[in-house]
């Protein structure tokens, strides 16, 4: 039985197909209809509909590799990279899955779906945040090798899943060899769509660089951990696998294409389209805040509508969009030590990513137990950090020369103090489709997302401003 497509995409090429296999005698029982992803995938969400686009055409699941079980718990990428959910996969979606089921999809596997490898009836993470267990060790080297120049200690284990559990530690030296050391954490699919304007995968960057490596490479290099790691294969798979599933990938566009409000987002001027976003030049370094001539205004989609003045409900929304845009491009924020705007950080044009060579991974507070908007001390393990020898923390206030954290995240990868949360910019389409939001699903809905930005940095939102973000982010 196949419960994915619970979110029913208006466009699938199910009749046609299930026509044909009627009239030429090939249905027979027992036999799974061939499913196609078509070139145009439209499916609707909270506000409004979504389009995947693939310039090369549609795409058989029936043969493609992304969506075929490659491991040994019948899990597919489509798993945890649903199209109905813009190639992430929705909180709503996984709590429909889970009463579909009783529990029993593939999703929920022990190793990674349960709160520990062994719980495996256990699943609040998943179920209440959206979030997919990751083991990495902390000594006595890193993911990559590093010696790491900091020790780690566990302060809270909600899940019981840290050091202190010998089935994970078990588990940890199964995968990374005699004497490692693992800690559990907690994190959201990341979408597997608009790959190419990607210069760093995984929220904490551990896959091959993009930069370095080359696309495609990083994303075959990627595929096969998933393939061992999240799909439990005994050994990875071929390279003709891992060449199909990284071109699929490749060929993959998303984007918000009508808003309940608006209506469609490529209409009265506006450019908003899947279509359009594949047809956008990208490169390394294109709008680096690291270069002169930065331009600030990222996103553009949407500017044709600033200077619409009708009073009308749909005029009035597609205001708030562009007001929303401008104010993404345009408001400053004192982000400790530097003047910033959205548009800084996210400044890939009209993506939303971070466009700099090498993309920025950065530590900016969303992994802070206390912070008093996403309340992430409530359900995340907590750690602590210290550097050897002791030194202060950057962001961190006082002198103290402990960070505490819900997910050390780079550090764990390059094992230098000064890494610690450090987080990747992800891209910013295809948002309604796949809530909650951050790497720890902390914010529920964009309105937490936004508050968390006002609060945080200290920006003085008016209520219309974080109106109209909200609306601009709904829309990309
Ligand atoms: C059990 C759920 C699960 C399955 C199955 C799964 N993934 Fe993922 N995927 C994730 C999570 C969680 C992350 C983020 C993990 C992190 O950053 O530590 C991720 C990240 C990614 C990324 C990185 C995107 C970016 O912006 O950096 C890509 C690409 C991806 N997955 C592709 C795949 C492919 C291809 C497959 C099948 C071979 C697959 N995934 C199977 C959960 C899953
Ligand atoms: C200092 C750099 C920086 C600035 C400035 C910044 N962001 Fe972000 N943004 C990030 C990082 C890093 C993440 C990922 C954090 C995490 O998941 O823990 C993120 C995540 C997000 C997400 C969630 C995406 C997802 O898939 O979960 C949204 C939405 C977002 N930012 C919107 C904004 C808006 C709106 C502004 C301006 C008010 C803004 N950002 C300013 C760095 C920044």
């Amino acid at each position: 039985m196949k419960f994915r497509i619970l979110n029913l995409p208006q466009t699938r090429e199910i009749l046609p197909i299930f026509l044909f296999a009627v009239f030429s005698g090939l249905l027979l029982p027992g036999v799974a209809l061939a499913q196609t992803l078509p070139q145009i995938d439209t499916h609707t969400d909270s506000g409004g509909s979504f389009t995947n686009y693939q310039p090369n055409g549609p795409t058989n699941e029936a043969t493609s590799p992304f969506f075929q079980a490659l491991g040994s718990n019948g899990r597919t990428c489509q798993t945890c990279h649903e199209p109905g959910d813009a190639f992430g996969l929705s909180l709503t979606d996984i709590n429909n899955i889970y009463t579909a089921t009783n529990g029993t999809d593939p999703l929920f596997a022990a190793v990674d779906g349960a709160d520990c490898i062994d719980q495996p009836n256990s699943h609040t993470m998943l179920l209440k945040h959206g979030l997919i267990r990751i083991m990495l060790p902390i000594s006595p080297t890193t993911y990559n090798g590093s010696v790491p120049n900091f020790t780690v200690k566990v302060t809270r284990d909600p899940t019981k899943c840290e050091l202190s559990n010998a089935n994970v530690q078990a588990a940890c030296q199964a995968e990374f060899g005699p004497g490692y050391q693992c800690i559990s954490l907690y994190r959201r699919p990341l979408p597997a769509t608009n790959v190419n304007f990607l210069g760093n995968l995984m929220w904490d960057g551990r896959e091959p660089n993009p930069i370095t490596f080359g696309l495609t490479a990083a994303l075959e290099q990627q595929a096969s951990d998933a393939v061992t790691e999240h799909e439990q294969a005994a050994s990875p798979p071929t390279s003709a696998q891992l060449s199909a599933i990284a071109s699929f990938e490749e060929g993959l566009y998303t984007t918000q294409t009508s808003d309940n409000n608006a209506g469609s987002l490529d209409g009265n001027g506006a450019t908003e389209s899947p279509q359009e976003l594949a047809s956008q030049p990208f490169s390394y370094g294109l709008n680096s805040t690291n270069r002169p001539g930065f331009n600030e205004n990222v996103f553009t989609f949407f500017s044709a509508w600033s200077s619409l003045t009708g009073t009308d409900p749909v005029s009035e929304a597609e205001e708030s969009i562009a007001r929303g845009e401008t104010d993404f491009n345009t408001i400053v924020f004192n982000d400790g030590a530097t003047k910033v705007t959205c548009s800084n950080c996210h400044n890939d044009p009209n993506v939303g990513n971070n466009s700099n060579n090498p993309a920025k991974i950065i530590h900016y507070g969303t992994d802070f137990a206390f912070d008093p908007t996403l309340d992430t001390a409530s359900y995340m393990p907590t750690f602590s950090i210290q550097c050897i020898p002791p030194q202060p923390f950057s962001g961190v206030s006082g002198t103290s020369t402990v960070a505490t954290t819900t997910d050390p995240s780079r550090i764990l990868i390059t094992g230098v103090c000064g890494d610690e949360g450090g987080v990747k910019i992800p891209s910013l389409h295809g948002l309604l489709a796949r809530a909650p939001y951050f790497r720890n699903g902390s914010a529920a809905t964009l309105a937490t997302v936004i508050t968390f930005y006002n609060t945080h940095f200290n920006i003085g939102l008016t209520s219309q401003q974080q109106t109209d973000l909200q609306n601009f982010l709904g829309a990309l």
